[in-house]
């Protein structure tokens, strides 16, 4: 996003003119920034190991248009479910380019994601006797929670360590390994993901020395090729102004050199090395832009706008914090003001004391950034306040790549029995 005599422009547009065109609340996302930050991964991983391979995690922004942008790049699909397995299909990846990594699947889960003949990731030694049920995958790969995690989201994104619920406990890995061998799987791969959002570069080297002291004793002893290590996603990007980035370089050397350290120490034929970031490539290339409909001056001086937390729900949920921004106001005199969207709870009111500019007036358009990223596939429709539109940049071009919601959307899919129509 730029700044022009005061007023924003995404991927060549002024946000005004997407206002206007396609009313507020609205996600925008920048097709070049997205393939930017891929390529950026992409090139500084392969510069240290080539032998690598990214899938992107789908549950971070599901618009097939995204999915199909970083489909064109390069990447596969990390899918959490059976619908985002389907949902991978239907932009034309299958097999081995999709990593089906769900949580306490249900048999229906384990059963259609076998049928998908993507590559399963079990979370749990106890899953591998319900898949046998239902057959035999030819590449298995298990998801270990090697002990330790951490996320700038805090607490609620930190997939790893005695909280999680995610993983096979270290001790118990070689027994799944051995149960996977002993059926007759011959094909093998090892996963991880630890935590989300990590802007701290050593952090991606250390996991990766844990998960590797695990599954390297596991292919010592069990005589086990390990074809590739998946190390997860989690390459975090900075929320705040002036918060310090990722060193992309540095986690990229650092994991390498441990990577091959360590796939020499256990005697192990170098895996392929896979990452499965989201965040990154996504949350700061989307923004949602809304308008302020009120001015209440009550206790305190608060701006009613669209974006409430059923379009974004990060700061309710989690404390995040995402920077705001007025087009044509950005250089005016600011004093600390509040900020809400339209729901009839108080958690709603997600922007407390923030400087903004004081003469925020109604129909101001603000632009909410780094919103990307477990935006759009966290909104819900509660109190009918209904899912906003996407809309996709491209050098100045803009495409609608989702229809806001309506009326219909909200009660599709309900039933009233006759007997209460009367
Ligand atoms: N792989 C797996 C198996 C995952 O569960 C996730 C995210 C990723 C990859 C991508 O992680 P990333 O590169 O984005 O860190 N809703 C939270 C984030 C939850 C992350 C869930 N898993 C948020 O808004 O911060």
């Amino acid at each position: 996003m730029e700044m022009k005599n005061g007023n924003f422009y995404i991927g060549g547009i002024a946000v005004s003119e997407l206002a206007a065109k396609y009313g507020t609340p609205t996600y925008v996302y920048d097709e070049q920034k997205i393939r930017a930050n891929y390529r950026k991964v992409s090139e500084t991983f392969r510069k240290y190991y080539p032998n690598f391979e990214m899938f992107y995690a789908v549950k971070s922004c599901n618009n097939p248009a995204i999915v199909n942008i970083l489909r064109q790049e390069g990447a596969g699909a990390d899918c959490a479910s059976v619908n985002e397995i389907l949902l991978a299909k239907s932009v034309g990846l299958e097999g081995e380019k999709v990593m089906f990594s769900g949580n306490f699947l249900s048999d229906d889960d384990i059963k259609q994601g076998l049928e998908s003949g993507v590559i399963f990731n079990l979370d749990d030694v106890s899953l591998l006797p319900r898949l046998l049920k239902f057959g035999k995958p030819e590449l298995l790969s298990f998801r270990v929670n090697p002990g330790y995690g951490k996320s700038n989201v805090g607490e609620y994104v930190t997939n790893a360590g005695p909280n999680a619920k995610f993983g096979i406990h270290p001790d118990k890995v070689i027994d799944a390994y051995r149960m996977a061998k002993e059926a007759g799987i011959k094909r093998f791969g090892a996963h991880m993901m630890t935590g989300s959002c990590i802007t701290d570069a050593e952090y991606f080297p250390f996991v990766t020395g844990l998960l590797m002291d695990i599954i390297g004793k596991v292919s010592k002893e069990l005589d086990i090729n390990f074809e590739f290590v998946d190390l997860g996603g989690g390459l975090g990007i900075p929320y705040k102004p002036g918060e310090p980035a990722l060193d992309l370089e540095k986690a990229a050397q650092l994991t390498a050199e441990m990577f091959k350290k360590k796939s020499e120490e256990y005697g192990m034929k170098p895996p392929q090395l896979k990452l499965e970031p989201a965040r990154y490539f996504v949350g700061n290339a989307g923004w949602v832009i809304g308008t302020v409909h009120a001015i209440k001056e009550s206790y305190r001086k608060i701006a009613g706008t669209d974006i409430g937390m059923n379009i974004l729900v990060r700061p309710a949920f989690y404390g995040s914090y995402h920077h705001i921004y007025v087009d044509g106001k950005e250089d005016h005199a600011r004093k600390p003001l509040g900020m809400s969207g339209q729901l009839c709870e108080n958690t709603d009111f997600w922007v407390k004391d923030r400087e903004l500019p004081e003469d925020l007036s109604e129909g101001d358009i603000v632009i909410c950034e780094n919103a990307g990223a477990y935006g759009f596939g966290m909104s819900y429709q509660y109190n009918g306040r209904l899912r906003p539109a996407e809309v996709l940049v491209n050098n100045g071009e803009a495409f609608l790549i989702r229809d806001r919601e309506e009326f219909e959307d909200m009660i599709r899919h309900t039933h009233v029995p006759e007997r209460l129509l009367s």
